[in-house]
């Protein structure tokens, strides 16, 4: 099959938010740790009405119904996630309720798991499904979804949550570049979820930084490689080379800092003329990752790049906050929705996925050369995202810690009746309504 892409997207984020100016006052933290020091500006979360199976069966339900897929056209189904509800069901077998009607049970495809990366993991095994002699001539879909909440304390604000759901095919509007996907998977205990009973991580903080940098590193290098060998007429791929960089997004200001890496290395490769990086040449990269002034420098002479490459796409990121899996895809999302559709044809556009633990990966689409009427369709059904974004209701974050407070007490609680309000909910979403003496759960759409 030619031209393996993304055919259409969807996004949920919860209706509910709290605002991070107001959050550092709650923590008692110095103004402005969050909002500059950090670059958040809203972060959303769920009641105890919504859990990662909700998110999903909203999001996936919202994709087919905008884009009017049968469900019998889908013949792979992935979901990747960090939430678990069950160390042994799937989240994509309780997606089946909603093929039941179409009778369509055949659909490879169960959950993947590894901190933020495992919607990379569920959309490269639906690209490689759809790309193999398993694929029977229908869709793919790959479904991230998460909870992120931290306990009380410094990681905290950088929580988030949402669903993306990607229908996927061949003769795509936003196709995936062959060749060039590059890994790096390691061993390391940076931010981990040992606790069954927790929704929270175990997080030690500056460890994640220091191995979301040294992955980005390892991956743009590699990427680097394969690009050459796909294209081996052209120079060593450079931060010119692509319109736009996309991060999977803790926080919005590890991604500015991650493009600026890329220049370093860009730099240190001779394939990037940064004057203001040259008392920085000789540098290791390996043991530069706090160096505040390569950081500031790196930064500073990348402002500009960062405003065209980046920053369009961190709206979602900054408003809703980390989503885990479907942050590198909000990203997407956000990107796309910064530009006029006519101004999206023929642009490449580089990602990169990070979970901690850690499994990352950095890989590239192109957009089509012209604005097709899949482009126009893919476009017209991310259109509401901006005013779903302005629609939702602030809450201060004294009630906001009374939530995670109930989550933590009912998470995984049963038999457990949820109270938080439905109404609120936008037409469309599914909802908890019951988890029963067996643990069964419930849902309900709105
Ligand atoms: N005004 C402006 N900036 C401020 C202020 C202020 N009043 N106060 C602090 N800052 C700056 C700091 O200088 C720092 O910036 P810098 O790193 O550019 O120097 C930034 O705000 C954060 O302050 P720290 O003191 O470093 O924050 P802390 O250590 O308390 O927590 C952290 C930050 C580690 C990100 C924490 O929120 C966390 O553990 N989050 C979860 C883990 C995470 O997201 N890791 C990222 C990759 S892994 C993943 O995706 C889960």
């Amino acid at each position: 099959p030619e031209n393996v892409g993304i055919l259409a997207i969807e996004i949920y984020f919860p209706p509910h938010y709290v605002d991070q100016n107001e959050l550092e006052q709650f923590d008692e933290v110095s103004t402005g740790k969050y909002v500059i020091g950090l670059g958040q500006s809203k972060m959303g979360y769920c009641t105890d009405r919504e859990d990662v199976n909700s998110l999903c069966l909203t999001v996936v339900q919202k994709l087919m119904e905008k884009h009017n897929i049968p469900y019998g056209s889908i013949g792979k189904l992935e979901v990747g996630t960090e939430t678990l509800l069950d160390k042994s069901k799937s989240v994509k077998s309780v997606l089946m309720q909603l093929f039941q009607e179409s009778e369509n049970t055949d659909i490879e495809g169960v959950d993947t798991t590894n901190a933020c990366y495992g919607g990379t993991a569920a959309l490269f095994n639906c690209i490689n499904w759809l790309e193999s002699s398993a694929c029977d001539g229908r869709y793919a879909m790959a479904v991230a979804a998460d909870i992120a909440v931290y306990a009380r304390g410094s990681a905290r604000c950088t929580g988030g949550a949402g669903a993306v759901a990607m229908l996927l095919g061949p003769n795509a509007p936003i196709v995936f570049e062959r060749g060039v996907r590059s890994t790096h998977i390691q061993h390391s205990y940076d931010f981990y979820k040992p606790n069954m009973e927790s929704e929270y991580p175990i997080v030690d903080g500056k460890l994640t930084i220091e191995c979301y940098l040294s992955a980005l590193d390892k991956c743009y290098s590699k990427y680097k490689q394969k690009f050459s060998q796909v294209y081996p007429n052209s120079n060593e791929f450079s931060i010119t080379d692509s319109d736009a960089f996309i991060f999977h997004t803790p926080y919005c200001k590890i991604v500015q800092k991650s493009l600026a890496r890329l220049a370093v290395q860009d730099f240190i490769n001779h394939c990037g003329n940064w004057p203001e990086l040259e008392k920085f040449k000789n540098i290791d990269l390996e043991e530069s990752y706090f160096n505040k002034d390569l950081e500031k420098a790196a930064m500073s002479a990348t402002r500009e790049l960062f405003e065209e490459k980046t920053k369009p796409s961190l709206t979602l990121a900054k408003n809703v906050g980390n989503m885990y899996t479907p942050s590198v895809y909000g990203g997407l999302v956000s990107y796309l929705l910064s530009n006029d559709i006519d101004k999206l044809p023929g642009k490449r556009l580089v990602l990169f996925s990070y979970g901690s633990g850690l499994a990352s990966s950095m890989f590239s689409v192109k957009i089509d050369n012209s604005v097709s009427q899949q482009l126009k369709n893919l476009y017209k059904g991310i259109a509401d995202v901006p005013a779903r974004l302005e629609k939702r209701i602030k809450v201060s974050p004294s009630v906001f810690d009374k939530i995670m407070k109930l989550r933590e007490e009912t998470c995984h609680k049963a038999p457990y009746f949820p109270v938080g309000e439905k109404d609120c909910l936008l037409p469309g979403t599914f909802y908890l309504t019951s988890v029963d003496d067996m643990f069964r759960r419930k849902y309900a759409r709105i």
